[in-house]
């Protein structure tokens, strides 16, 4: 562990204080061919260290929490004719009753700050 200590607080310490940072926005405009040179690893680097933290260390939340979650696919069919008047279907994956609306979007918003809400369907009079 001292070897991992010592490549962080010397080592990685020496690299960074080596790289040709601005100190200034308009720094950026006179570091040269050299300079960027020297900067590539570093960005390629710190952009890797992103893009592997983004893909598989931060936790993403599925938009279905639990529904028909045996099936593979969630895919629901109606015949136009059966759906009388009006008819309002889920946005918000949280109804009880999927894929038609229960109000549960409403308590969802409220929890997360959100703002959907049903698909409504009417029958033109
Ligand atoms: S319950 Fe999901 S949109 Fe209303």
């Amino acid at each position: 562990m001292e070897s991992v200590s010592n490549i962080v607080k010397v080592s990685l310490a020496n690299y960074l204080a080596t790289l040709p940072l601005p100190n200034s926005v308009l720094g950026w405009f006179t570091i040269g061919c050299k300079g960027w040179l020297k900067l590539i690893p570093f960005f390629s680097a710190v952009g890797g260290v992103s893009y592997v933290t983004y893909r598989f260390i931060i936790p993403r939340s599925p938009v279905n929490p639990n529904t028909k979650k045996e099936e593979l696919k969630v895919v629901d069919k109606f015949d136009i004719e059966e759906l009388g008047d009006s008819t309002a279907f889920c946005r918000c994956w949280r109804s009880s009753k999927f894929p038609y609306c229960d109000g549960a979007h409403n308590s969802y918003n409220i929890s997360c700050g959100d703002n959907v809400g049903p698909l409504l369907i009417k029958k033109k009079k």
